[in-house]
């Protein structure tokens, strides 16, 4: 049975190049979701876009020198590269700043106030004293109401993780410049998540199955819950749909009620460039549908709490009842699957901070799968981890190289020397069938674990296969059987069967060298498909911009055992990972050395 798969990637800020530790939280683990997902035969739909509002976007903006939109159109051009180069199977990553994104938002604002879920209140906004303009909240720091962590800031606390109000902390200071924020009367929207309180907690209490450090988290969260300004004043956003409103140059929608609304507005848009404008529906109000949303941890309040209330205000759902917007009745998300933090000698990864790894230049030295195993592998799925170039060296040479690539390498090697096509097996032995059968469970091993997002255990597991058969190819010597060709074949062409199979297992981990590794055994045409970038005109009256889309329903690669084609000849293998320099677990690249 094909399921509809939403794939929901977390959207990165535009507001400058990303660093491994982002592409660890949100990219790796939901591209390794999609494809293998997609090869087994599910309907999957993968959006996001670079989130181009907010603070974030004018507080750099002004560092800059440009305007926000400058500053956005910059680094969603840096952002797209990085992420079609890491090979992120997208069938829509977009931006906030479309015309469709606006749309779309003003909707669902327009259906949460009609149900009465969205009101207007008088706040108290934070004023810089020395210069007399709005403090951006996520500029206020001070010590968390809830838990009494120290570093909290303006719009939430990262020790306890509920969303904050400024006014709400402790001793609030400036992070720009130290001053104590004036507090002054301004009117906003709130969002009335109290309203939701048993609405998400009965949703929650059905999510038995995420990983377990998310949802206790997340239960936590869903027994605080107190109304949330969800408008802003900001010049640069999306403009409330009042008529009172609209106008006023000041005020803005939040950026992340307008973020987190990019998921729908993206698979909108999707649909709207194909040929079907309603295909999106299929995601999204059909009770069947499943929605994986992936994302760091710094996100989790926004998508089991905010994102789930704005669906079910959209829906007419909360306490207050209410008539379905005109998107129908949204689903739910199905899973929010979280990582922790990528770190680097102990501190998180941070741009502000130093200490930080670009994607862009990983991918130009290292190149994406080596990126992609290691965040697969040792990567903070369950807890914090700290990224050395010592582990990242050991894993690329042992695994990867000596593992991995050496099995492809000599099995290939020697098929090609001694028949110069894939071999004819005759009587296998016992070895011969333990192998095989291995492999073949591999993929229920590794797809179950797949299914739960349990990433690391998976790419371990499939490992093990390969493993298994550099031991198989040592015992069976098919080197020494220079006077018995007919085991030497068989020999080979287990080997050969078992190489196809641990390659459709690494594929959704490793889907550049899954192609090469295919056409190394003799295959031809698109095995593992790649994001591409196009230039699109906006569906309203924007500019243009650049989206990664695909044709992924044209891979080869499924979810099973391929039997290998005896007599498809096959050519001398070049190496499939090099091997890097050992210094380099000491040192680092030139660009991140390693301090001591
Ligand atoms: N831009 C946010 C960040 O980098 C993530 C937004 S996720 C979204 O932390 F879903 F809300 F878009
Ligand atoms: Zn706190």
């Amino acid at each position: 049975m094909s399921n509809a798969v939403l794939t929901a990637v977390a959207w990165p800020y535009a507001n400058g190049p990303r660093h491994i530790g982002h592409v660890s939280g949100f990219g790796v683990p939901s591209d390794v979701f999609a494809r293998f997902r997609r090869m087994s035969g599910d309907r999957v739909l993968m959006v996001s876009g670079t989130d181009e509002h907010g603070t974030p976007i004018q507080v750099q903006a002004d560092a800059e020198g440009l305007t926000p939109r400058q500053l956005a159109d910059k680094y969603n051009d840096v952002i797209v590269d990085d992420l079609q180069g890491l090979g992120l199977s997208y069938d829509l990553f977009t931006r906030t700043t479309t015309t469709n994104h606006y749309d779309v938002v003003q909707q669902m604002f327009t259906s949460l106030y009609k149900n009465g879920y969205v009101v207007p209140k008088v706040q108290l906004g934070a004023i810089s004293p020395s210069t007399g303009r709005t403090l951006p909240d996520r500029y206020i720091e001070g010590t968390c109401p809830i838990c009494g962590y120290d570093g909290a800031r303006g719009d939430q606390c990262d020790n306890c993780g509920n969303q904050l109000d400024p006014a709400d902390l402790k001793n609030p200071v400036s992070r720009i410049n130290g001053e104590t924020p004036k507090f002054v009367e301004t009117e906003h929207f709130f969002l009335d998540l109290p309203a939701f309180s048993e609405a998400l907690g009965s949703w929650l209490s059905t999510r038995t199955d995420w990983r377990p450090n998310v949802l206790k988290f997340s239960a936590n969260l869903v027994e605080n819950l107190k109304p949330r300004a969800i408008t802003r004043d900001l010049e640069w956003g999306v403009p409330v749909p009042l008529d009172s409103w609209s106008a006023n140059p000041l005020k803005k929608i939040y950026v992340w009620f307008d973020a987190v609304i990019g998921y729908l507005s993206a698979s909108v848009e999707w649909a709207r460039r194909g040929p079907d404008p309603d295909a999106w529906k299929q995601w999204w109000t059909d009770p069947s549908a499943q929605a994986y949303y992936f994302m760091g941890k710094d996100n989790i309040t926004f998508h089991s709490v905010m994102w789930p209330a704005i669906l079910l205000g959209q829906n007419g759902q909360g306490d207050r009842g209410g008539e379905p917007g005109p998107y129908g009745l949204l689903d739910l998300p199905s899973e929010v699957v979280s990582s922790e933090y990528l770190k680097m000698s102990g501190s998180k990864f941070s741009s502000s901070r130093g200490n930080v790894i670009y994607v862009g230049d990983f991918l130009r030295e290292f190149g994406a799968d080596a990126l992609r195993y290691h965040v697969a592998v040792a990567g903070p799925e369950n807890t914090d981890v700290d990224f050395t170039w010592d582990e990242f060296t050991r894993r690329v040479n042992f695994e990867l190289a000596n593992e991995w690539g050496n099995l492809v390498n000599r099995s290939i090697s020697m098929a090609h020397k001694n028949v110069g096509a894939i071999p004819t097996p005759s009587a296998p032995v016992q070895a011969d069938h333990d192998l095989l059968a291995y492999s073949k469970a591999g993929f229920d091993t590794v797809g179950e674990l797949l299914g739960r997002n349990r990433i690391k255990q998976a790419a371990t597991e499939a490992m093990r296969v390969v493993t298994a058969a550099n031991r198989y190819l040592s015992d069976q010597e098919p080197w020494k059987r220079k006077d018995d060709p007919e085991r030497r074949d068989t020999i080979l062409h287990t080997a050969l069967q078992v190489v196809q199979d641990a390659n459709t297992l690494l594929t959704p981990f490793l889907p550049h060298s899954a192609q090469k590794v295919h056409e190394a055994l003799g295959g031809t045409g698109v095995w593992a498909a790649q994001p591409e970038r196009k230039e699109v005109a906006d569906l309203g009256d924007g500019p243009a911009y650049p989206v990664l889309t695909g044709d992924y329903d044209a891979e080869q690669a499924h979810w099973g055992s391929t039997p290998i084609e005896v007599g498809r000849p096959l050519a001398k293998p070049s190496p499939i990972f090099s091997k890097l320099p050992p210094e380099l677990a000491e040192t680092g690249p030139e660009w991140a050395p390693v301090q001591s």
